[in-house]
């Protein structure tokens, strides 16, 4: 039995989930193949993605090759409730409601792997954190894949530590992931979530951006396409010249507080804002993460230390410090493009969720093969998503000649 918010919402979900499968055909094409093949007769898949039409896409993709999905969310701001009642409505269980409570939300993880589980699919990592804890259960599974940067480092921990009980697919690491899902997806979703929310203009204001990975870069380059001065903060001196190289100043988050009118976290790493930041900072300035967990931006340290706090628009929470500043926090910190927008681009998914589906019918394919790690997504399922793409746009790209080849080798 499901656990939604009201299944009476499935009408606009199903036409949330028609309209970016539109916008995803290299899925799409995975879709007709699966209907025919039958890959994932008999599996059973729990899955835990911000559950938004793109992630119920491929949740009915996976069906349709033959699965039996365990749904839920990865963030209690990210699920879309019209979304879990279309997928209920299809005769899918889901266990996931739109601003939950933490409580409810490890509720409904551990709702999605009750059940005998084959596969696992997560964002993030609590998914398989929790498979772990029930050492028989996690003994019983063929293996999983991660979609992102955060949970990639935390199941190389458990991986480290010898606990990993079952092969994890990096889908992160694969190029169609990262170098366009993080980079363009999260730099374009971001300032989607940061603009309609605040409805302020972005050119001519002064940006923070912290890190300058994959996420981050791409929230800088939009940043920099909106005619906004970017700001980057770093630890690692490398990417710090080359924020430097592609036009950012750099300078230490103490000094980059004082000057910044919006601020975008992106590093995978806590505490990143904190209260003496906070303490420096201009009247009125917006705070926002993008990163996976909300703990770059210190809400807590906002929570206790502030005098109030007020709602100042929808999803804008205003906390009133001692000498009367306000700072607005978008999305009470988390991800700003899922939690005050609609995620990535459907276009952009479209790459990262052909890999889940391949990766997961290689894993079903190769299970017995492989070591309990986390492991590469092949090379050719990589390319193969990019071939696929690059069809679907119409676009011919040259092909080396068998002299070009030797020239290249000698
Ligand atoms: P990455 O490893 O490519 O980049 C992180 C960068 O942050 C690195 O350059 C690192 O040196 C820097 N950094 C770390 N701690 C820092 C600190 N305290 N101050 C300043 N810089 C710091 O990782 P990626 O792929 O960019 O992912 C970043 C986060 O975004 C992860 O939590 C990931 O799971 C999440 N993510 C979010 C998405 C979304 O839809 N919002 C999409 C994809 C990833």
């Amino acid at each position: 039995m499901s656990i939604i918010k009201d299944i009476n919402l499935h009408k606009l979900g199903e036409q949330k989930i028609e309209w970016v499968k539109k916008y995803m055909p290299v899925l799409r094409g995975l879709e007709e193949e699966f209907v025919k093949t039958q890959p994932f007769a008999g599996v059973k898949v729990a899955l835990s993605i911000h559950l938004e039409a793109k992630t119920a896409y491929l949740v009915k993709v996976l069906a349709a090759g033959g699965a039996t999905m365990y749904v839920t969310g990865s963030n209690p701001l990210s699920t879309q409730d019209d979304v879990a009642a279309a997928l209920a409505h299809a005769g899918i269980e889901v266990f996931a409601t739109h601003n939950c409570t933490m409580e409810e939300y490890d509720m409904y993880i551990a709702k999605a792997i009750e059940k005998d589980i084959d596969i696992v699919i997560d964002d993030g990592g609590d998914l398989t954190t929790l498979i772990h804890k029930d050492q028989k259960k996690a003994s019983t599974i063929i293996g999983g894949a991660e979609e992102t940067t955060t949970g990639i480092i935390r199941l190389k921990a458990m991986a480290k530590r010898g606990e990993l009980m079952y092969p994890m697919m990096s889908v992160n690491d694969a190029d169609c992931k990262h170098l366009f899902d993080n980079r363009y997806g999260t730099g374009q979703s971001s300032w989607d979530g940061i603009m309609r929310t605040s409805n302020l203009v972005i050119a001519g204001k002064t940006v923070v951006v912290a890190g300058y990975g994959w996420v981050s870069r791409g929230i800088a380059a939009k940043a920099n396409g909106l005619g906004a001065n970017v700001v980057v903060t770093e630890i690692d001196s490398i990417k710090a010249i080359e924020a430097i190289m592609d036009g950012f100043r750099v300078m230490t988050m103490d000094e980059a507080a004082k000057v910044g009118d919006i601020f975008v976290t992106g590093t995978g790493c806590k505490d990143v804002i904190i209260q003496k930041h906070f303490d420096t900072m201009k009247d009125g300035v917006l705070l926002s993460n993008a990163g996976h967990f909300d703990c770059e931006v210190s809400v807590a340290d906002l929570e206790k230390n502030s005098v109030s706090k007020k709602e100042m628009r929808k999803n804008i929470m205003g906390y009133v410090q001692a000498d009367g500043r306000i700072l607005n926090v978008i999305g009470e910190g988390r991800l700003v493009n899922l939690a005050a927008a609609d995620g990535h681009p459907a276009e952009i998914m479209d790459m990262s969720f052909a890999l889940q589906a391949l990766s997961m019918k290689y894993l079903l394919e190769n299970h017995k093969d492989l070591e309990n790690e986390v492991l590469a997504v092949p090379r050719e399922i990589d390319l193969l998503v990019a071939q696929r793409k690059l069809e679907s746009l119409d676009v011919n790209i040259d092909s080396l000649t068998q002299d070009q080849i030797d020239y290249l080798n000698e």
